[in-house]
């Protein structure tokens, strides 16, 4: 593939009108929140929502966090409820992201939220993010803007540095004020902070009139686990070339299967149909052989899903 230099775009009309034509075109474009650069996508696109991923080298999914314009916008894709109504009249546009339940007909891709039936949106407070999502019009999913692995950048340079060669655009709205990612409240009874970040979570006790509760209360390891990663009931088989007797075959490239991630073995389209696709077999209530997927790009990422899918299962949170 050659590579190209992603578009420097700025912060006016033209610029973010640009930026807003990549995203519907299903490309990824850097911009700056008040807590750190996001790498844009549009959050109802799989296959855009996957090449944040494969920008990024991320080698699992993750549920990302979605990016709305205002209250309004957020009431489209979730189940709200008083305490979201409170938070969000405190702290929002800022740096709090409220997990949530998807509602009925959300239209989000099942890869933004990893397969789960919740969802983590926020309403960022900085002016060109603010601007961007008015011009765009829909809901952008948005990571830090930085390889995996490395610093989130807060600055355009920082974003151009670690993903100048594999993105459409970067948004140069000069430096983020926050600097550190944003809060992350499960707005569940209890609320739960699942990552601390740029709202001190005193501040959110504070408006809730309660304790936030902790992820380590129910001995879960890192920040963001307590979303307890969606895995189908079925058994599972990897690298499955057919299938056994009562098996159902998720194929790939040559091998068809009764569905496929994708037919032409691109791993774009796969990883945008991966957690959907897992869905509708599971559903079947058969057993489910998967087809060799190749460690490449994107495919590390889904075979790290495939296996978490295949592994033994005593041990792990629940799957609620
Ligand atoms: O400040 C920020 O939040 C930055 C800027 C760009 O907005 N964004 C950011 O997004 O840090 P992201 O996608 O890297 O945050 C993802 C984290 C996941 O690792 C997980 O901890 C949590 O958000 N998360 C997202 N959806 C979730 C869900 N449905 N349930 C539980 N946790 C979720
Ligand atoms: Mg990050």
């Amino acid at each position: 593939m050659v590579k190209q230099a992603a578009q420097i775009l700025s912060p006016d009309e033209n610029g973010l009108a640009q930026a807003a034509e990549y995203l519907r075109a299903g490309q990824c474009v850097a911009f700056p929140t008040e807590t750190v650069y996001g790498l844009g996508a549009d959050a109802r696109d799989g296959q855009a929502v996957a090449r944040i991923y494969e920008a990024k080298s991320r080698p699992s999914f993750n549920p990302l966090i979605v990016h709305v314009h205002d209250v309004q916008a957020a009431k489209r894709y979730v189940r709200w409820n008083d305490m979201a109504e409170r938070l969000a009249q405190a702290f929002w546009p800022g740096a709090l992201s409220l997990v949530l339940p998807l509602s009925d007909n959300h239209g989000l891709s099942e890869l933004v939220t990893a397969g789960l039936d919740t969802v983590a949106l926020r309403v960022p407070a900085h002016p060109v993010a603010q601007q961007l999502l008015d011009i765009f019009d829909g809901p952008i999913a948005a990571p830090s803007a930085n390889p995996s692995g490395r610093i989130s950048p807060t600055c355009a340079g920082h974003v151009i540095d670690g993903l100048g060669d594999r993105i459409a655009g970067i948004v140069d709205g000069g430096p983020c004020n926050v600097g550190v990612e944003s809060t992350i409240v499960q707005v569940s009874s209890p609320p739960r902070l699942l990552r601390p970040g740029g709202i001190a979570s005193v501040n959110i006790e504070t408006v809730l009139e309660c304790p936030l509760a902790s992820p380590e209360a129910e001995k879960i390891t890192a920040p963001g686990q307590i979303a307890s990663h969606y895995a189908p009931n079925a058994e599972m088989r990897l690298n499955a070339h057919s299938a056994d007797h009562g098996e159902i075959h998720l194929g790939f490239g040559d091998i068809a299967g009764d569905l496929t991630l994708s037919a032409s073995g691109n791993l774009v389209e796969a990883a945008a149909n991966l957690f959907g696709h897992l869905h509708q077999l599971d559903e079947t209530g058969r057993p489910i052989a998967v087809a060799p997927i190749p460690m490449t790009g994107l495919g590390q990422a889904i075979n790290d899903r495939l296996n978490r899918a295949a592994a033994p299962r005593s041990g792990m949170p629940s799957r609620s």
